[in-house]
């Protein structure tokens, strides 16, 4: 016999507490690791004493490539120039939203030579291209949550070049400023997983910018010392799957207690040069980049 009771206290409570996730379809490009290599050494990762495996990088990078368009997701990819073992970083060559892309000004001179190469194909496809006049490395300090654009300084991007994104794309600008030398870039220590929700770990950042955080996004998603350090928060989101580094155990398990789908990739090879999933993929953001 059935029972006509409605469903038991614990039962109505976890469904009523129960997130509904949902992905939206996203625009993104990457630069295969053609040139891949670890020559030079401007971040703690990078150690040109210990060979890379070429062939080894590609195929992490292929999966990260592959397992967003089985997602059902566009990636475009920019042909990689020889000379630029940093180019596969494409996360870092702009900011893009809609029709219009910030392209990036390098800290460092080894990479310099990148920006050239993201100012032609944005110019290529139409978009309204201009590059940074300070410090600016594109969506590696630069990630969009909601109405705001997240951005990071201390170490690559100057606090100068976070004014000049705000009147570029027209949208409120909050800078965060990093301290520790290991989380140099904002997507190294903070993700956005949907419009409302981020993930981070507090201790790469000001105490400054915690507060900003803590009353901007009161339901985040705390990360440990061992997330940060296996690079888990150098993550994509499509506001259901998060494509993100193996490895953090923590971070995995509150991820899908918020209803999250976190989905692990190898890429021991990349972070030898201090880049994991995100730094791979640049979101072409916005209306006209989803066309
Ligand atoms: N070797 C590169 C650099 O130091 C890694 C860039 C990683 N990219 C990123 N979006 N965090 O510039």
């Amino acid at each position: 016999t059935t029972t006509a009771d409605g469903p038991s206290d614990a039962l109505s409570n976890a469904l009523s507490n129960a997130v509904i996730r949902r992905s939206t379809q996203r625009r993104y490009l990457m630069c295969p690791p053609t040139h891949f290599d670890v020559v030079y050494s401007i971040n703690p990762w990078m150690n040109p004493a210990k060979p890379t495996d070429q062939p080894i990088a590609a195929a992490q990078w292929q999966r990260i490539h592959d397992q967003l368009v089985d997602l059902g997701h566009t990636v475009d990819v920019i042909p990689p120039a020889p000379g630029l073992p940093d180019m596969v970083f494409a996360a870092n060559g702009a900011t893009v939203w809609g029709d219009r892309a910030l392209v990036a000004r390098f800290r460092h001179t080894e990479r310099d030579a990148e920006s050239t190469a993201y100012l032609d194909w944005f110019a290529d496809r139409g978009l309204h291209v201009q590059q940074a006049s300070t410090a600016n490395e594109g969506e590696g300090d630069y990630l969009s949550a909601g109405p705001w654009l997240l951005a990071g300084s201390g170490f690559r991007t100057d606090r100068r070049a976070h004014l000049e994104s705000e009147q570029y794309f027209d949208r409120p600008v909050i800078g965060l400023t990093l301290v520790d030398d290991r989380y140099y870039h904002l997507d190294t220590a903070l993700a956005v997983l949907d419009d409302e929700t981020v993930m981070y770990y507090p201790d790469a950042f000001t105490s400054g910018s915690q507060a900003i955080l803590r009353e901007l996004f009161p339901t985040a998603i705390i990360a440990t010392a061992e997330d940060a350090g296996v690079f888990a928060l150098n993550a994509v989101s499509d506001g259901l799957h998060v494509l993100m580094p193996a490895g953090s155990t923590g971070l995995v398990a509150k991820l899908r207690e918020a209803g999250f789908v976190p989905i692990g990739l190898d890429v021991s090879e990349l972070l030898r040069a201090g880049g994991g999933v995100k730094c791979c993929v640049l979101e072409l953001h916005g209306p006209a980049g989803r066309r």
